[in-house]
């Protein structure tokens, strides 16, 4: 989606696990979509991006409605482990925001561990980083037309984006704008 709608923009999309990355090639038949099988804890990019999605491997929590296992198979050392390689992904992607550019941070997952500490983690010090408010973004979709959901405080929390099962008509996301001064 996102390469069909920036036709004149490179995308290039890293997956660890080779299988899902021929997946991925096959589904984004785009000319302008490049899938790598790489670990994103070591990017293998000598250039700078403008705009980072890192939809990170996470707990899943947020779709336990239609994944139910999870809830016997997640134990509470697992978040521990997870937000490990989080910060290590999302500290990777940073380093290959350009200036000004902007990174999304998401997941599936309900749980802070996941989500706001890893993001508070990476910034940590990072005077060149800087959070920015989903608010804005969400209004301008309303504007746009292309967000139809009216109860925009209902998807805040705080900067982050998040929606909440059986508040939302989806799964549980969490998601956090990063910007590089
Ligand atoms: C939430 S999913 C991303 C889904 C993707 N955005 C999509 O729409 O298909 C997270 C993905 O990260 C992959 N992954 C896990 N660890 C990784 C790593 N260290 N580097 C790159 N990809 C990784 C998983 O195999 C999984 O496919």
């Amino acid at each position: 989606m996102i390469a069909g709608r920036n036709p004149r923009a490179k995308v290039f999309a890293t997956e660890l696990h080779p299988h899902r990355a021929r997946l991925l090639q096959h589904l984004s038949r785009l000319s302008n979509v490049y899938v790598v099988a790489a670990d994103a804890r070591l990017l293998p990019f000598s250039f700078a991006f403008d705009r980072i999605l890192a939809d990170v491997p996470c707990s899943g929590t947020g779709t336990l409605a239609r994944n139910p296992e999870i809830k016997w198979r997640l134990r509470a050392k697992d978040l521990l482990d997870l937000q490990s390689r989080q910060v290590a992904i999302l500290k990777s992607a940073l380093a290959q925001l350009a200036v000004g550019g902007r990174l999304v941070y998401s997941t599936c997952s309900l749980e802070r561990e996941e989500n706001e500490e890893v993001v508070e983690t990476v910034l940590d010090g990072a005077a060149e980083l800087t959070l920015a408010d989903f608010r804005k973004e969400l209004e301008q979709l309303q504007q746009s037309g292309e967000m139809c959901w009216k109860d925009t405080a209902s998807l805040l929390a705080g900067p982050y984006l998040r929606t909440i099962p059986g508040v939302h008509p989806c799964d549980g996301f969490f998601a956090a704008m990063i910007k590089r001064r």
